[in-house]
């Protein structure tokens, strides 16, 4: 059965646009159900802001179940809310106590400049993506799924890393902004599959050298893994830096070849 908070504050971080100055802004909340989603909150909240002539509180959504990784909100300091394993969108108001002050955030890195209120700028993750996050396709018709055996455990590793919906939280919640956590799920879910050893050695490559351009470095905090919603394991952080590894040598040969 549904019950309702009462008398929430959310102390929401405005601003006009990126060269603006920010400032946080109170809104009470009365009775919210909680049932409600945190996305939902801020929409009962927009109505409002509305109808009241006032201006309506930019933030990031999409899918609202957990898988384009839009949403993307530093809810009390922490990347995503209380609850782990878990995007905004599907953090519901079950986890917060009645009368709690809740204060809201866009994510705070360098490399994700903010646009306007709680919305950033993420396009340097898509910067590291079109370095080489992609495969080689043969034109044609598809071939049969089964015609590449591979062994569970290696599809198994591939699928986790893939699980990676490019939010962001990992570089947020980094006290170095490093993006390691994403760059290493990105590369790994095709550097562990068949269909991804063509471009294994350059793509690593040039997707740790994108990643430098943009990010922090990775000084083994973990931070990243407690705020990923999708859990995904800093394991991948070590397969990323063995292939880049192996491919400064590999690289290097075949430059030699030519
Ligand atoms: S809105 Fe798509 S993951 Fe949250």
């Amino acid at each position: 059965m549904s019950t309702h908070l009462t008398n929430l504050t959310l102390k929401i971080w405005r601003q006009e646009g990126p060269n603006s100055e920010g400032h946080f802004e109170t809104y009470p909340i009365e009775s919210i159900s909680d049932e409600a989603s945190f996305l939902e909150l801020l929409d009962v909240l927009n109505e409002r802001l509305i109808a009241e002539g006032r201006e309506a509180i930019a933030f990031d959504h999409d899918c609202r179940e957990g898988i384009c990784g839009t949403c993307s909100l530093m809810i009390d300091g922490q990347a995503h809310g209380p609850q782990r394993g878990t995007a905004t969108c599907q953090l519901h108001m079950r986890k917060f106590t009645s009368g709690q002050e809740i204060v809201v955030e866009p994510w705070r890195a360098t490399s994700f400049p903010i646009i306007k209120d709680l919305v950033v700028d993420r396009a340097a993750f898509d910067r590291i993506i079109e370095s080489g996050g992609f495969i080689t396709a043969q034109t044609g018709g598809a071939p049969d799924a089964n015609l590449i055996p591979i062994p569970k455990v290696v599809a198994d590793a591939s699928m986790d890393a893939a699980e990676c919906i490019g939010c962001g939280a990992c570089v947020a919640a980094c006290p170095n902004g490093a993006a390691n956590l994403f760059t290493a799920a990105k590369v790994s879910h095709l550097n562990l599959l068949p269909q991804g050893q063509a471009e294994r050695y350059s793509r690593v490559e040039a997707m740790v050298e994108t990643m430098d351009q943009y990010f922090g470095s990775c000084t083994n905090h973990g931070e990243c893994e407690a705020a990923c919603p999708k859990s995904i394991s800093i394991d991948v952080i070590a397969l990323m830096n063995k292939d880049y590894l192996k491919a400064k040598f590999a690289n290097r040969k075949e430059l030699s070849r030519t």
